[in-house]
């Protein structure tokens, strides 16, 4: 048990990595839950206090384009210019992992790294001054709603970990789109805090869709019942579902709009899927606090970042279970 630090001092941050304890960070994205990549124990330490299935691979967390390619082997020109365009940035990118210098506990012994520069200042001072990567997932208990702000962290990892860079709030709020590069195709493993079109846009194709080549999926970010809510949350044609549960406490999270008869938590009153993603996770956590019986949540527009919501509503949503 450790009393729980929260503050911006990266040198305490530094310290406490450097003895093998894990740290949460603050990205652009969401928190990550951050150990030193070169630290087996350390890396253990991670799936243990996520209580996180040790087939699923962590994301290595970088301070520059130059550890990207240390890590990495025979990266591929794209790769490297998407890296280059997109990062610092909501991206991750699966690469050939030099197994010699990253252990197989980071990536749960598969021949692929994720790896990103996150961008957030005081992780990237972090992570210039550190002389090690650092893997992070969302600093959450597997399967629960990521954290977007020190306040959720510690509400789900209070006394596990020593300390919590603070960060302030996320700016993108969802976390990062990750994607693999195959000969000159470009695969979608997950959608996140760079859409699709932005990409697409910068490659001149289209992106394709990763399928899976197990029967277990190859992200987590693809497993159902993630992102989950305690309180059963349902998604769709919203009016109908009210009536459905008239006569229980009701929460709507939309887009913009406001309903009747129920509590409403509209994610951009001015109707913008940047504002919206934003608000995503630090919504789903307060209106899963014990006051409603049910939580309803609207289909989000396709486009932009709507497609990440709607993504991780799908994940949310009770009947998917
Ligand atoms: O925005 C983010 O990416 C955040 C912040 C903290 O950086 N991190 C994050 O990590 O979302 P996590 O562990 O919650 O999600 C990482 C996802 C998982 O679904 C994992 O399965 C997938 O990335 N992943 C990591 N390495 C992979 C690999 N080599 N092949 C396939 N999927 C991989
Ligand atoms: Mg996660």
């Amino acid at each position: 048990m450790f009393a729980t630090k929260i503050g911006k001092d990266i040198d305490q941050a530094a310290h406490w990595l450097s003895l093998g304890e894990a740290v949460a960070i603050p990205t652009e994205t969401v928190y990550g839950l951050a150990a030193d990549a070169l630290q087996e124990d350390a890396l253990l330490k991670i799936y243990s206090i996520k209580g996180r299935p040790s087939f699923n691979p962590l994301i290595l967390h970088v301070g520059s384009i130059d550890e990207i390619e240390r890590y990495t082997l025979g990266t591929s020109v794209l790769a490297l210019s998407l890296a280059e365009h997109f990062m610092p940035g909501p991206l991750s990118i699966l690469l050939p992992r030099n197994t010699a210098a990253i252990p197989d506990i980071a990536c749960a012994g598969l021949p692929t790294i994720a790896i990103r520069i996150p961008n957030n200042e005081l992780t990237l001072a972090l992570l210039k001054k550190y002389p090690h990567p650092l893997c992070a997932p969302s600093a959450n208990k597997s399967g629960y709603v990521s954290p977007t702000s020190p306040m959720h962290v510690s509400a789900g990892l209070q006394g596990e970990i020593p300390y919590i860079l603070d960060g302030g709030l996320c700016n993108v709020g969802i976390e990062s789109t990750i994607i693999e590069v195959i000969d000159n195709d470009v695969f979608l493993h997950r959608q996140g805090g760079v859409s699709v079109e932005v990409i697409e846009k910068f490659i001149q194709q289209k992106i394709k869709i990763a399928i899976p080549h197990h029967e277990q999926p190859s992200t987590s970010g693809q497993l159902k019942s993630h992102y989950a809510t305690t309180t059963p949350l349902y998604r769709g044609a919203v009016e109908k579902l009210i009536e459905k549960f008239s006569g229980k406490k009701i929460a709507v999270i939309s887009f913009s709009k406001t309903y009747n008869n129920v509590s409403n938590f509209p994610l951009s009153i001015k109707g913008d899927l940047s504002e919206a993603a934003k608000n995503l996770f630090a919504t789903l956590r307060r209106v899963d606090d014990g006051a409603f019986d049910v939580i309803l949540a609207e289909e989000f527009p396709k486009e932009g970042l709507g497609a990440a919501i709607n993504d991780r509503l799908y994940r949310a949503a009770f009947s998917e279970r």
